[in-house]
C-alpha cells in the first residue's frame, strides 16, 4: 500500500450510525478483531476483550439499558441547566438498537511493574501517590483498547463496512455487563456499532497546524 492509498482509507472513514438491515458475515467481524489485536498495547499484555453481539433482542436490551440510563440523567434538575444539549444526547442515545452487530470492548486492569512499586508506597509516601496518580490520569489498559478499536474502524472501513466508537454507552456499564455476563474481572471500555452503512456523512478536521508543534 503507498502512502496516498493509506492517507485515503484514513481520511474517508467516517462514524456511521445508519445500517442497512443486511447482515455482516461472521468472518468479516472476527478479521478486524484479530487485526485490532496487532494494535500496540502496554507491556504487550492484551488484557482487552471483544464480545461480537449479533443477537438482535441482546443489542435491543443494551440499547434500551443505556436510553433508560439518558432518560434518568435528562430528568434531574440540573439537566436544565444544558436543556438543548441534553435534549440531544438523550434524543440520539440509543440509535445503535438498529445496528446489526455490536461490539463490547472489555479491559482487564493492567498494572506495569512501576505500578506495582507506586501501589506498594502510595500509603505512606506522597510522591509515589502523586506519580501513581499521574499514571491512573491516562489509563494504560484504556489507551490500548482504544489503540485497538481505531485500528479496528479503519478495518472496518476497508472491508466496506460502516461503524461508530461508542463511549457513551458506558452509563449504563452495569447492565450492559450483567446482559453480555461479563466477569467481574472485565471493564467495558465502549462499545462499537458496525454494519453496511446507509449513509455517507462528511466531517472535517482542524488544520494540522492549528493543532501541532514542532519542538528543535
Ligand atoms: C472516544 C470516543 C468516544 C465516542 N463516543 C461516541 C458516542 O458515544 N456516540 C456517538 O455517536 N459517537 C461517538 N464517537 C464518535 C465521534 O463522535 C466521531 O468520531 C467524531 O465526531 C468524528 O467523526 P468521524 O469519526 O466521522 O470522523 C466517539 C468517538 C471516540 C473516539
Amino acid at each position: 500500500m503507498n502512502i496516498q492509498d493509506l492517507e485515503k482509507l484514513i481520511k474517508e472513514r467516517r462514524s456511521i450510525r445508519q445500517w442497512k438491515k443486511q447482515e455482516v458475515p461472521d468472518e468479516l467481524l472476527r478479521k478486524a478483531v484479530e487485526l485490532a489485536t496487532w494494535a500496540p498495547n502496554g507491556g504487550n499484555y492484551q488484557g482487552w476483550r471483544f464480545i461480537i453481539v449479533k443477537k438482535k433482542e441482546m443489542i435491543e436490551k443494551m440499547a434500551s439499558a443505556v436510553q433508560s440510563v439518558a432518560d434518568k440523567i435528562a430528568s434531574w434538575p440540573e439537566a436544565m441547566s444544558w436543556q438543548e444539549d441534553v435534549n440531544r444526547y438523550q434524543k440520539n442515545a440509543s440509535f445503535f438498537r438498529n445496528a446489526p452487530a455490536c461490539i463490547g470492548v472489555f479491559s482487564g486492569v493492567y498494572q506495569s511493574p512501576m505500578d506495582k512499586v507506586l501501589v506498594a508506597r502510595e500509603s505512606f509516601d506522597r510522591e509515589a501517590k502523586e506519580i501513581l496518580g499521574f499514571r491512573r490520569s491516562a489509563p494504560t489498559a484504556i489507551q490500548s483498547a482504544a489503540a485497538a478499536v481505531a485500528t479496528m474502524l479503519l478495518v472496518f472501513h476497508h472491508m466496506g463496512l460502516g461503524a461508530v466508537w461508542l463511549v457513551s454507552p458506558i452509563q449504563a456499564k452495569k447492565e450492559i455487563e450483567a446482559i453480555l455476563k461479563v466477569p467481574p474481572d472485565m471493564d467495558l471500555i465502549c462499545l462499537i456499532a458496525v454494519g453496511y452503512p446507509d449513509e455517507s456523512p462528511q466531517k472535517g478536521r482542524k488544520p494540522v497546524d492549528q493543532v501541532l508543534e514542532f519542538v528543535y
